[in-house]
């Protein structure tokens, strides 16, 4: 009975130790894994930077007023609230997405059509998406948004950064 007790008992031991091993092992990896996809954010957000990129897709040029379409920007937020708002914020605060505050001050209007509407082209070939991507772990759906819908969420994405 003794002896029974002491084999569970180290085998207890030598599991428990396996065990936390492993946790270590994997935080350490992870903590890891944060840094570079940090760093990768960092550098497609540089990438953006130099060549204000459009992204792939076919939204080459947006015609963009200085101030706001508020007629555009209400049709926005319905789509906002029945397509985005699980995954998105309008804050910078990080949901399944990225927040959306300050997106437009961040990428051109292209890029953030051409990504609503184009998600699957832009995670394979765009640094900024991949990016991204590293950063939320999860491959945005795409939502089968139409042109003006895409245009439509753009203008309330300016109107939450604050155009008036
Ligand atoms: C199921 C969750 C989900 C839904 C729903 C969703 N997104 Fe996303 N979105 C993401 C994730 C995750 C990312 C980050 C890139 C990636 O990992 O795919 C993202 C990134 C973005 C970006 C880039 C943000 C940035 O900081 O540059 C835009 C723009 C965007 N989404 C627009 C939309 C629009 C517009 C809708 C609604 C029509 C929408 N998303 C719905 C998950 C979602």
């Amino acid at each position: 009975m003794k002896s029974i007790k002491n084999v569970t008992l180290k085998t207890l031991a030598v599991l428990a130790g396996v065990i936390v091993f492993y946790a270590c092992g994997s935080s350490e990896q992870k903590k890891e894994e944060t840094t570079d996809s940090k760093t990768l954010v960092k550098e497609a957000e540089e990438v953006k930077a130099e060549d204000n990129s459009k992204g792939v897709g076919k939204f080459t040029h947006v015609d963009v007023s200085p101030t706001l379409d508020k007629q555009m920007a209400d049709a926005g937020k319905k789509i906002y609230d029945v397509k985005c708002s699980a995954c998105h914020r309008l804050t910078d605060e990080k949901l399944v997405g990225p927040g959306w505050k300050n997106v437009t001050k961040t990428r051109t209007a292209e890029w953030i059509m051409n990504f609503a509407t184009n998600p699957d082209e832009m995670l394979d070939t765009d640094a900024i998406a991949q990016g991204l991507l590293e950063e939320c772990l999860v491959r945005m759906p795409n939502q089968g948004l139409s042109d003006d819908d895409a245009r439509h969420v753009y203008e309330f994405m300016r109107e939450n950064d604050g155009v008036k």
